[in-house]
């Protein structure tokens, strides 16, 4: 173990900059959202990494004066090597060689998904392997088997749209801004979650999740119920749309971990900021952690406490380090 972390995210649409400690204590967390996406109706790829240009060098500076550091004090810098946005990734990835070159400290290479997994480390509390998590994001929906804190096992995962796709989408249907997941939850409080019957996939064996069906059910809807009706049924429609999201989710959860035999849960990623699947996965009757929300939506912190238990880059493989935009390195 080494000092203070620098860890740098730049996957997608958010500029992150962190600063762990030794003890994996978050010293700070900074996130610049981007914001200029919500107008195009989605994040457009050539933006975000202009954007990173733009903002990352000043979240950095925030981060190290709100940890109370100055950039020689750092030790080791971490950053998202992927998946995401290959040109957004690449801001992220030039800008921690470059400072771990400038200031002679070794780089650390993360997974981002590993990082959605590694926000169950933060301190001070710490789920300790093993367990079953369940990561739901923007772009990946899947169940891993975690049993040490440096990586994990695929036991299942979407084979189509991630849920926060989902959500986005139907969000984008009903007419509410981008990203959709807040908006959509915020909508579904003021309705009822039985007034409309979406599928849930159950036909899909194993711990897969499928989330196109669900999305095509509520466009046909929709255009069944017609615009006026649609928009007097607003909160019905998103709080229904939302309850089969969440009981997909649970029900492969539930699945994963009986036949794991863990009593174990944790939840990673965007859609782990949700209200009733944070309620839902408490009430599961399993030991369970649910991460803060600013750490389960795209952020630093969660790259930098993964850093602490993942090796440095060998200096030839730092200045070599070139970003992946899907699947992984490993
Ligand atoms: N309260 C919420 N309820 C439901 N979904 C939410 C909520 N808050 C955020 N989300 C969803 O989470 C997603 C963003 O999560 P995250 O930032 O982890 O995704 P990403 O980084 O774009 O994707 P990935 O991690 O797969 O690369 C969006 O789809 C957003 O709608
Ligand atoms: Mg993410």
């Amino acid at each position: 173990m080494s000092g203070p972390i620098l860890a740098i995210e730049t996957s997608c649409d958010d500029s992150c900059a962190a600063v762990v400690a030794d003890d994996g204590t978050v010293l700070s967390n900074v996130i610049a959202s981007q914001g200029i996406h919500d107008r195009y109706g989605g994040v457009v790829p050539e933006i975000a990494a202009r954007q990173h240009l733009h903002l990352l060098t000043p979240t950095i500076d925030t981060a190290l004066e709100q940890a109370g550091l100055r950039l020689a004090q750092i030790e080791r810098v971490a950053v998202t090597q992927g998946p995401g946005l290959i040109g957004a990734l690449l801001i992220g990835v030039g800008q921690a060689k470059a400072i771990a070159a400038a200031c002679s400290v070794p780089l650390v290479a993360v997974d981002h998904l590993q990082g959605h997994i590694a926000a169950n480390f933060v301190e001070p509390d710490p789920f300790e392997p093993p367990f079953i998590c369940l990561v739901a994001s923007g772009g990946h929906t899947f169940l891993a088997r975690v049993e040490d804190h440096a990586s994990y096992e695929t036991l299942g995962a979407t084979l189509d749209d991630a849920a926060g796709e989902a959500f986005d989408k139907g969000a984008r249907m009903l007419g509410l801004p981008f990203p959709g997941g807040p908006a959509l939850e915020a909508l579904a409080r003021e309705g009822d979650e039985t007034a409309f019957d979406f599928p849930t996939a159950r036909n899909v064996k194993g711990f897969d999740f499928s989330f196109a069906g669900v999305k095509t059910s509520l466009l046909y809807m929709i255009a069944d119920l017609g615009e006026d009706e649609t928009e007097r049924r607003r909160a019905d429609l998103a709080a229904s749309f939302q309850r089969a999201i969440v009981d997909a989710l649970l029900t492969r959860l539930e699945r994963a971990l009986d036949a794991s035999g863990l009593d174990r849960v944790a939840i990673g990623g965007g859609v782990a900021a949700n209200g009733p699947l944070r309620e839902k996965v408490e009430a599961l009757g399993a030991v369970s952690h649910i991460p803060d929300r600013l750490l389960c939506t795209d952020n630093a912190a969660m790259i930098g406490v993964a850093a602490r238990f993942l090796p440095d880059c060998s200096p030839d493989q730092a200045l070599a380090l070139d970003a992946y935009p899907s699947g992984s390195s490993r």
